[in-house]
């Protein structure tokens, strides 16, 4: 590769948003060396990189965020200059069935990361960032109107959420009291290829594809902020470059969806697809059980990044939707890879 301009330490690169930023950082930054860290858990996965692992200034290592030992080789090995903290357990429901792990990777493991970057960079941080990427589920749940703004009080009501909220507190304190340098970003829900599908939109085109029922949680009013996932990586990149040290950025598409709006809309871009009769897919939905405390509403109010740094939304809904399920029809490996093994106990357990 040519000379190196900086490194680039992404954790949780193998997992979903990771890989876009990965990708992305890659392609478009040919001096910058990006560095993979990943564990590899049931969520990440190596066949999300597989079109970089051959680029000259992509690595991969294989690594813990929670074992100290493992993260200072890392540090020692590359040296990296800038952190984006992507690496978390991430999906709600596997919180409210098994809460530690949240606490041991989500908090555990990013003071691990922030104490061994203060470590290593050795309270000389010129040139040096710690960007921590976080949800807007720290901010609670909504009524019927407003928006989270930056300024938002943290009020998060999950195992996921509060774990993600303290994160984003230990960010601020490493920040605070040792003077690292640090950005945040609060995103809403991101959809697109290479989401595990556990999520509410893989998880539903693979049921109408195999004509399996779509389990709706309660009345299915609950509603949701969608943004596609390579505009929340161009933010992230926006952020590295041109946010603020110190600053957080809330992310996304003032696109507000209720679940059920959602997935009608799905089923008929899906029964289209799949020369289905019109209203064919509508008739797997199944209202089932809803989850515990289950948030009601989510929505960003994006003006900040907007306004000082210039990010938008690349994508209308409908064409993005359209674009993520003919991503999955078209990925059927990938698709039986991830839903193979693991998967069908993890389904079995929460769908019966
Ligand atoms: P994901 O579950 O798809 O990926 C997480 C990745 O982290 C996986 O590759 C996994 O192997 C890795 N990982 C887990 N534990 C690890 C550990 N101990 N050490 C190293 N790696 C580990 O998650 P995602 O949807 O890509 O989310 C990425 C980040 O973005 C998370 O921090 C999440 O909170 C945040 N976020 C997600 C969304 C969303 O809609 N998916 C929205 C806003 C913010
Ligand atoms: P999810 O994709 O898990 O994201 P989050 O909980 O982080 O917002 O769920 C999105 C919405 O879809 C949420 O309101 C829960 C709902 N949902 C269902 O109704 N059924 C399902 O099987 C899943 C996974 C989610």
């Amino acid at each position: 590769m040519e000379k190196i301009e900086k490194t680039v330490l992404v954790t949780g690169g193998a997992g979903f948003i990771g890989n876009h930023v990965v990708r992305r950082l890659v392609n478009k930054y040919p001096n910058y060396r990006v560095v993979n860290l990943d564990v590899l858990s049931y969520a990440g996965n190596l066949e999300n990189v597989k079109d970089v692992e051959r680029e000259s200034n992509y690595d991969f290592v294989r690594a813990d965020i929670t074992d100290l030992e493992e993260i200072r080789g890392v540090f020692t090995t590359y040296a990296p200059d800038v952190v984006i903290h992507l690496a978390a357990e991430s999906h709600v429901d596997r919180s409210i069935e098994d809460p530690l792990i949240f606490v041991k990777t989500n908090l555990l493991g990013t003071a691990t990361m922030l104490q061994v970057a203060k470590e290593s960079w050795k309270d000389n941080y010129e040139g040096k960032l710690f960007y921590h990427v976080s949800t807007d589920e720290v901010y609670g749940s909504l009524g019927e109107t407003g928006f989270f703004v930056e300024e938002t009080p943290y009020d998060p009501r999950s195992p996921y959420s509060a774990s993600k909220a303290g994160s984003d507190h230990l960010v601020r304190a490493w920040g605070h009291t040792f003077g690292l340098p640090i950005v945040l970003s609060n995103c809403s829900n991101n959809y697109g290829p290479y989401q595990f599908p556990e999520k509410l939109l893989p998880l539903f085109i693979n049921n109408i594809k195999l004509n399996k029922s779509l389990p709706v949680y309660g009345k299915g009013v609950n509603v949701r902020d969608w943004l596609y996932v390579e505009d929340h990586a161009r933010a992230i990149d926006d952020i590295m470059h041109k946010g603020k040290q110190g600053e957080t950025y809330n992310i996304g598409g003032h696109n507000e969806y209720r679940n059920i709006d959602l997935i009608r809309l799905l089923c008929k871009l899906m029964d289209k697809k799949l020369g289905r009769p019109e209203g064919a897919s509508e008739g797997l939905i199944t209202y089932v059980t809803d989850r515990a405390g289950h948030d009601m509403r989510y929505a960003i109010d994006a003006t900040k990044l907007k306004e000082d740094l210039g990010w938008m939304p690349s994508l209308q809904f409908e064409e993005g939707l359209a674009k993520t399920i003919d991503w999955y029809l078209d990925n059927e490996e990938w698709m039986t890879g991830v839903t193979s093994g693991a998967y069908q106990t993890y389904y079995e357990k929460m769908y019966g």
